[in-house]
């Protein structure tokens, strides 16, 4: 095995920063493949906490190849940031490149995203206001500025007045907002590139010879399935398609260069921003779900929905992925409640759904079925071999994997890389 995908099956922060960073000791390569600073990755290492968006969650080991790849929308501005940062902090880092072909992420994408929103009203999608949408919009209008022309000013010039003629029409006429001013853009962005450009290089080509080289390669995941632009709770969704087979369009690699997938699922339910959430407890137990958990979004800091964990949710990512095994994070979380809750499936007017609705108003009248599983009201956090876990835990992620229909691959016990119990050989 030399390539391994990690992708989120719920609605996002299932703990894929941590699964990959962990992973990542024994990469040589880690890849972003699609999504961009909407992405909140939170990785503890040595004991110190860091919030990676745009880097890929390799970028803690010195000598690890971390990729941006084509598909990933760049907010130069933002990633910048999260250089200098872990500059500052002193942390040696690993090889940053990024894809000549990937998006630009402009200023006038993040305003877009904030009047669309406001346009959208009671309709919005709570976006992260990170300009994703827009970026990503304007790549599939053809009007979207690569890195490759960014990098040229002359090209970077033509592009930005052209599309700046076109952006500040729709925001003085349609939106009766502000326009841009073309110098203020240009020159700003001419800096970013000054200090970008060292990283920039064809990672098509990158990728490709390490993978034939048999260099062990982790492609990162952000988001999750059900925020896929094609399979999730469309329009509660991203405007990009974390899900494996994004890997191949997102990096420029074949199909045959994936050898594992590895699903992250979160021990109970999480979601932010709006769209439907069949197992949202709106009740006691989902505040103590926040609390305990802290579940509050590493990007914009809006607390999380919450609520029991819905397998079909999971087992329908675990089809769209073809999971060969999956992480189970946060099951420390779990600690603390005598009974746990897990929906087994949908029904809707009392008959069994067998596929996962694509209508929202369907998924908005479905019926979870819960089966009720004892807790073990024991703290897991220190537990280091599979079998010294409670047998009411053991039996809990057991259950999961079953009804994912797949192996169990990871359970994870806390957020440090060591809180990892590993169930069979990943590489
Ligand atoms: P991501 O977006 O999928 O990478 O997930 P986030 O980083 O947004 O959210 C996951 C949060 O859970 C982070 O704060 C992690 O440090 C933390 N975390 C990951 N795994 C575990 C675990 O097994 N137990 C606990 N308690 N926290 C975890
Ligand atoms: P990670 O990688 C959770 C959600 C937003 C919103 C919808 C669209 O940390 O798991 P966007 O800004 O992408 O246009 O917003 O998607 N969203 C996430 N939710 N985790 C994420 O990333 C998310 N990235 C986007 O809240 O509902
Ligand atoms: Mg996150």
């Amino acid at each position: 095995m030399s390539t391994i995908v990690v992708v989120g099956t719920q609605w996002g922060d299932e703990g894929k920063g941590k699964i990959v960073d962990f992973l990542a000791s024994q990469a040589d390569v880690v890849a972003r493949f699609q999504g961009g600073s909407n992405a909140g990755h939170t990785v503890t290492a040595d004991g110190q906490e860091y919030k990676l968006h745009l880097l890929p969650s390799g970028i803690l080991y010195p000598g690890c190849i971390c990729v941006v790849g084509n598909d990933v929308v760049l907010d130069p501005k933002l990633i910048l940031e999260e250089i200098d940062a872990l500059k500052k902090q002193g942390r040696p880092m690993g090889e940053l490149r990024i894809s000549n072909r990937c998006h630009v992420v402009m200023p006038y994408h993040k305003r877009l995203d904030a009047l669309q929103e406001a346009f959208r009203g009671k309709g919005k999608v709570g976006t992260t206001g990170h300009g994703i949408g827009p970026c990503y919009a304007d790549a599939a209008d053809r009007i979207g500025i690569r890195v490759v022309s960014w990098m040229d000013k002359a090209a970077f010039a033509a592009e930005l007045k052209a599309v700046l003629e076109y952006k500040n029409r729709i925001l003085t006429e349609v939106f009766k907002a502000e326009p841009f001013d073309f110098q203020q853009i240009y020159d700003e962005y001419n800096a970013y590139a000054e200090r970008l450009r060292p990283y920039v290089c064809d990672t098509c080509t990158l990728m490709n010879g390490l993978i034939q080289d048999g260099r062990r390669v982790l492609f990162e995941g952000a988001q999750a399935a059900m925020l896929d632009l094609s399979h999730g709770t469309y329009p509660f969704v991203t405007s990009s398609h974390p899900t494996a087979g994004a890997v191949c369009v997102g990096l420029g690699v074949g199909p045959r260069c994936i050898d594992k997938v590895i699903g992250v699922v979160k021990a109970y339910a999480t979601r932010v921003g709006e769209g439907p959430f069949p197992t949202e407890q709106l009740n006691e137990n989902g505040v103590r779900l926040r609390e305990i958990a802290h579940e509050y979004g590493a990007t914009t800091g809006r607390p999380r929905r919450t609520g029991w964990l819905d397998m079909s949710v999971v087992r329908y990512a675990a089809q769209l992925n073809g999971l060969d095994c999956i992480a189970i994070t946060r099951l420390d979380i779990l600690d603390h409640f005598s009974e746990i809750k897990i929906c087994s499936g949908y029904t809707l007017n009392g008959q069994p759904l067998n596929e996962f609705p694509a209508s929202l108003k369907v998924l908005g009248q479905v019926e979870p079925v819960y089966e009720t599983l004892p807790g073990w009201m024991t703290d897991t956090s220190g537990i280091r071999d599979y079998d010294k876990l409670p047998p009411n835990c053991r039996r809990y992620a057991e259950r999961v994997a079953e009804l994912a229909g797949t192996r169990l691959g990871i359970v994870s016990v806390g957020p440090g890389r060591d809180q990892t119990i590993v169930l069979e050989k990943m590489f």
